[in-house]
């Protein structure tokens, strides 16, 4: 069974052990996850599955613009569809606390990212040059929230 949740601090090391496993994350470690846990305006989700967390999307809340900063699904879970159901979450969530919209930024060769975010509603809006270290370019992304709903 999958469950959607608002993660805990208690979820951290769960975290770090997931983005280990997805050198294209963000690259936080233990500490960043800790001290992520500590920001007020930080919104964070995680996925179970059958009792045991298979992906996290970790948000912040600046009204009125979340920003999703790092998300990574462990990798025998992925392309069934979990990310999607953490967006999908994710989105409302956002809206509750005054956002109406999401950005993100995503490395240009992240080619499963940006599937992921632009099938959730993500649309490219700009380019970084050489963001990443020098080298390699960011897509920014960012999504309507409906606030129809
Ligand atoms: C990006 C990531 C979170 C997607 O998670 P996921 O649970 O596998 O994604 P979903 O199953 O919900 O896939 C949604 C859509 O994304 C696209 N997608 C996902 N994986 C893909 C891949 N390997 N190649 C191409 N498109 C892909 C597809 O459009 C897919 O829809 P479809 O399966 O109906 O074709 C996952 O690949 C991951 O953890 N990557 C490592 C960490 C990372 O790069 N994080 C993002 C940057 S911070």
């Amino acid at each position: 069974m999958r469950i959607v949740r608002r993660a805990v601090a208690g979820d951290a090391p769960a975290l770090a052990r997931i983005e280990s496993d997805s050198p294209s994350a963000a690259g936080w470690g233990l500490a960043g996850f800790e001290s992520e846990f500590r920001q007020e305006r930080a919104l964070t989700l995680v996925l179970e599955e059958d009792g045991s967390v298979a992906a996290f999307a970790c948000a912040r809340f600046l009204p009125p613009e979340g920003q999703l900063l790092n998300m990574a699904c462990e990798p025998q879970s992925r392309r069934r569809g979990v990310a999607t159901l953490l967006l999908n979450a994710l989105f409302p969530a956002l809206e509750s606390h005054g956002c109406d919209v999401v950005t993100l930024e995503v490395r240009a060769s992240n080619i499963a990212a940006l599937g992921c975010y632009g099938k959730a509603g993500f649309r490219i809006v700009g380019r970084r040059p050489k963001f990443y270290n020098g080298t390699e370019d960011a897509i920014l992304m960012d999504a309507r929230l409906n606030h129809e709903k």
